[in-house]
């Protein structure tokens, strides 16, 4: 029997059905909920039940200690309805938000290619369109794992039914070992998505600086090819940090882009090169930026996606240089490897 679910402080009321988490009630239903794991183990979804019965689920006693359990709290992402509920989350308003609901759509893989030795390229052709914001991700079903693996969706919207997964390899993981070798052409698979709130703030209507590094150039690609496609004349800047030109992928065509956009500017960062015809960018994105940017980096927007270490330099870097926290975004979901 479904039951009602209402938020404060928002006021939005939504429908739980039997067995359903909170968090994938009102995801299904374009109501936001703050998360970032959805498997009970962060407390990023954690809310406060104000009226009704909840059962907690397989909350993480890490992510939802003894004390919060009897004052009340539980995790949205664990969390199923017992009778009509009310919760208090902490919602940050996003204007640019457009909450397009989460649905599960099956696809068939088209293409594979390794991108460089580590990162695999995988194409699904979706049975339907998925609506969603350029640099959200989504969740693909891996059979034989209980938990779905979260990857970065790195086409931009308008491909249509075909959307882009890059996978980076990660040897002592589960899945991502799994996929490299298993997927092939013509599997079917599902995935459930739109997830996530990193896209472009154009309510900003601000310069956008992008650190990428690894396979999380998958969002930052996504985000500028369709901020270029739909007509910004920002300037956007990317810069995109390898350990050397057999790890830089996409290089070719942000060339490219290059050319065709005046506004766009690429800027390709090695920092263990060892062929000495290289004439770019060496050493560490964070200080590339700012040399280029003369240590000053206020007045833009900066979207930050790659390896933790990383982006805390950077974030130091633009820190550093006059750029407020909350013009810094970087993207918060993490998912098992
Ligand atoms: Fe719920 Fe991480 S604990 S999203």
């Amino acid at each position: 029997m479904a039951c009602k679910l209402e938020i404060e402080p928002t006021g939005d009321i939504v429908e739980v059905q039997e067995g359903q988490t909170l968090l994938d009630a009102a995801l299904r239903q374009g109501v936001y909920l703050p998360h970032a794991c959805n498997h009970g183990l962060c407390g990023t979804c954690k809310v406060e039940v104000l009226e009704g019965e909840v059962d907690l689920g397989d909350a993480s006693y890490f992510a939802l200690m003894e004390s919060e359990r009897e004052d009340g709290y539980c995790l949205a992402c664990t969390a199923t309805v017992v009778d009509d509920v009310v919760i208090e989350a902490d919602i940050d308003v996003d204007v640019d938000a457009r909450n397009i609901p989460i649905k599960d759509i099956w696809g068939t893989v088209i293409k594979r290619e390794m991108l460089t030795p580590r990162i695999l390229g995988l194409w699904i052709e979706l049975d339907e369109e998925l609506d969603f914001q350029a640099g959200q991700y989504i969740n693909y079903h891996v059979p034989g794992f209980d938990e779905p693996r979260a990857f970065s969706l790195a086409n931009q919207p308008s491909t249509g039914k075909i959307i882009e997964l890059n996978i980076g390899l990660i040897p002592d993981g589960e899945a991502t070992p799994w996929i490299h070798q298993n997927v092939k052409v013509g599997d079917r698979r599902k995935i459930t998505g739109p997830f996530g709130r990193f896209f472009v703030k154009r309510s900003a209507n601000k310069p956008m600086i992008f650190f990428a590094g690894g396979s999380g150039l998958s969002s930052p690609k996504s985000m500028i090819l369709d901020e270029l496609e739909n007509g910004c004349t920002l300037p956007i800047t990317l810069f995109h940090g390898a350990r050397n030109e057999e790890e830089l992928y996409y290089a070719d065509m942000f060339r490219d882009l290059e050319k065709k956009y005046d506004n766009f500017k690429y800027i390709p960062v090695l920092s263990n090169n060892e062929n000495p015809a290289w004439s770019g960018e060496v050493g560490f994105t964070n200080d590339v930026a700012k040399k280029l940017y003369n240590n000053q980096f206020a007045g833009n927007k900066a979207y930050l996606c790659g390896p933790p270490m990383m982006s805390e330099a950077c974030i130091t870097a633009l820190m550093q240089g006059r750029l407020f926290e909350k013009e810094i975004h970087t993207e918060k979901f993490f998912s098992k490897a």
